[in-house]
């Protein structure tokens, strides 16, 4: 029995992927996710953000007059260098110290950002790229297509500048989501389905905003997995899910929607044990062998929109037939 797997080009020994989080955020973390047997690991991510608010936390303390514009500009470009030169060693060193693809990731707010900061990844010797990308649509004035051409601009300045596969990880809010999911796949390798961003929560008795859960739980995995199943076969690139996937099961069913690769995170923070990476594994072999399925290729996609015998589940979203048809509407 295989898992071997083929994501965006790159040869993965299985499908299971670290995702961008913490837990890739050293040479350590990474060389555990390699050890409990992951497919591949995305680097966490680099954002450009933080690189100006460490160098502007230098240039602070600094105490640098403010007179001396020369100073604090070299100041400033030499501590953005220096963090950004932190990412590229870890890089480097992660590609060292495994043999599993080493996916880096990257989120930025300048355009120079992105175009600079891929293409010198990319010479640190990263395998492939996976472009964390978010723009929250709340602009009350902005055309929801003016925020569908930042992506598309984005994605086609950083092409022009690496020569690595590309993926783009995104969230789900998009007015047309198929049709921007179509006009992505042609200029990446993959689209990552979906990044489950910080989210707000509010406090009742404090009577203030707070950070909510930072963790996902299962139920979450439908999201991506209904977008994957829809998209599946109907795109011109690979899919990996993103969000809720907790165990073997959770695997299996992004593959049989349609997914290539698929990521996890959360559940190795629950378990506080990277090693966990392992028994997801063991579950999904043990699924194929009970199913009969020797290789991913046998079932992915199996109960993808296109191949169901059902196709018109996925565009059910009202409740109505399916608790008419139990019933339920009397009781
Ligand atoms: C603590 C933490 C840190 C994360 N950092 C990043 C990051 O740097 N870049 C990124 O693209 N996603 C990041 N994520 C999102 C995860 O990669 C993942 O997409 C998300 O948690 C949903 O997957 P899950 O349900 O398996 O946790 C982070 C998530 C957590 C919980």
């Amino acid at each position: 029995m295989s898992l071997a797997t083929r994501y965006m080009g790159l040869d993965l020994a299985n499908p299971v992927i670290v995702s961008s989080s913490g837990l890739t955020g050293s040479v350590e973390g990474i060389v555990r996710c390699a050890e409990a047997g992951a497919g591949a690991i995305v680097v966490k991510s680099l954002y450009e953000e933080q690189i100006h608010a460490e160098a502007e936390a230098v240039l602070e303390r600094s105490h640098l007059p403010t007179g001396y514009p020369e100073g604090r500009d070299h100041l400033e470009l030499y501590s953005r260098e220096e963090a950004f030169e932190r990412y590229l060693t870890l890089i480097r060193e992660a590609k060292e110290a495994v043999s599993i693809p080493v996916i880096a990731s990257v989120h930025c707010v300048s355009a120079s950002g992105w175009t600079e900061y891929t293409r010198r990844i990319q010479a640190a010797g990263a395998d492939a790229l996976e472009l964390n990308v978010f723009v929250l649509p709340m602009d009350i004035e902005r055309e929801p297509r003016a925020y569908e051409k930042l992506y598309l601009d984005l994605v086609e300045g950083v092409r022009q500048n690496v020569s690595v596969p590309l993926a783009l990880k995104i969230g789900p809010y998009f007015s047309g989501l198929a049709h921007t999911a179509l006009a992505l796949s042609r200029r990446v390798d993959a689209l990552v389905l979906f990044n489950r961003f910080y989210r707000l929560d509010i406090d009742i008795e404090e009577l203030r905003v707070v950070p909510a859960e930072p963790f996902s739980d299962p139920q979450e995995c439908v999201i991506p997995m209904r977008w994957i199943a829809i998209l599946a076969g109907q795109i011109e690139c690979d899919l990996a899910a993103t969000t809720g996937v907790h165990d073997g099961a959770g695997v299996v069913k992004q593959l049989l929607a349609g997914a290539t690769a698929v990521q996890v995170c959360s559940t190795l923070y629950r378990h506080q044990d990277i090693g966990y990476v392992r028994t997801i594994l063991d579950e999904v072999t043990d699924w194929m062998a009970r199913h009969g399925f020797r290789r991913v290729a046998d079932f992915r996609g199996l109960l993808s929109q296109a191949k169901n015998s059902d196709p018109e589940a996925f565009e059910r979203v009202q409740f109505m037939r399916e608790t008419a048809a139990r019933g339920l509407m009397s009781s």
